[in-house]
């Protein structure tokens, strides 16, 4: 169960968020829980998490260790200020802040990977994609050519995010049925390329609108075994109710 905080929150905002949070997650056991703050707030989320088992993770990396790439930070670094996971390939950062793409994020990838990170690799479709029926297609390309060319070790490591572009900040979640579809079609692709055993294993999360009063309907479907959240990751009473429908 995690949550992206994309750009809201300061350090002191972060601390305030955990003051409440750790509280209400104090003892669970019965998944993973994953926050996604801003870079900055990092070492304040870590700090508030101490001693937790929740887990904090960066929003993106850049693939070199370190160099003359003004405004990037390496997952070294993340690694270093106490982060464990990252998020690859979200569709802000594919189609809104930049144009990565999915040769990019398979370096992201396997840098996070080479440094110990564990990322969490979004793909879906955008609208036109979704109305032209075209979202098998966009899946199979963005699995083909961001995650395909994982070796078998590195992609049992790997976490993948189903967030349909015109469901993320729209309210306008995807049903159950098409979520699970989805899923199902990335599963395959995984049996393909990786084998039954690893497609069975891997981790798919849903993305897109999720809130609390849409989280049962969605985690009742088996091909969901988690879920990425936007906006509603920001108010602790709220992502919280969301985690306990794991
Ligand atoms: P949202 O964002 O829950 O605000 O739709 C999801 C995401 O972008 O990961």
């Amino acid at each position: 169960m995690a949550g992206n905080w994309k750009m809201y929150k300061t350090p002191q905002e972060t601390a305030i968020f955990f003051e409440r949070f750790n509280s209400l997650a104090d003892g669970w056991e019965k998944s993973d829980i994953v926050l996604f703050p801003p870079a900055i707030d990092i070492p304040a989320a870590v700090a508030a998490v101490n001693g937790t088992n929740i887990g904090i993770g960066g929003q993106n990396i850049y693939w070199s260790k370190e160099g003359a790439f003004t405004g990037e930070i390496s997952a070294d670094m993340f690694l270093a200020a106490g982060a464990s996971w990252v998020l690859i390939g979200h569709s802000e950062r594919r189609h809104v802040v930049t144009s990565e793409t999915d040769a990019d994020v398979l370096k992201k990838t396997q840098a996070a990977l080479g440094a110990g990170l564990r990322p969490i690799i979004c793909v879906g479709e955008r609208l036109e994609e979704h109305k032209a029926g075209k979202t098998n297609e966009v899946l199979i390309k963005q699995f083909a050519a961001g995650v395909a060319g994982l070796t078998e070790e590195q992609f049992a490591q790997v976490v993948i995010a189903y967030e349909p572009v015109w469901a993320i900040g729209t309210g306008q979640t995807a049903t159950p049925e098409i979520a699970a579809a989805a899923h199902r079609l990335i599963r395959q692709e995984a049996d393909r390329r990786f084998g039954g055993e690893a497609a069975e294993q891997l981790r798919i999360l849903y993305g897109g609108s999720v809130k609390p009063d849409n989280i049962v309907g969605l985690m009742k479907e088996d091909q969901l075994d988690g879920t990425l959240v936007g906006g509603a990751s920001l108010d602790p009473d709220s992502f919280f109710k969301i985690v306990k429908a794991a």
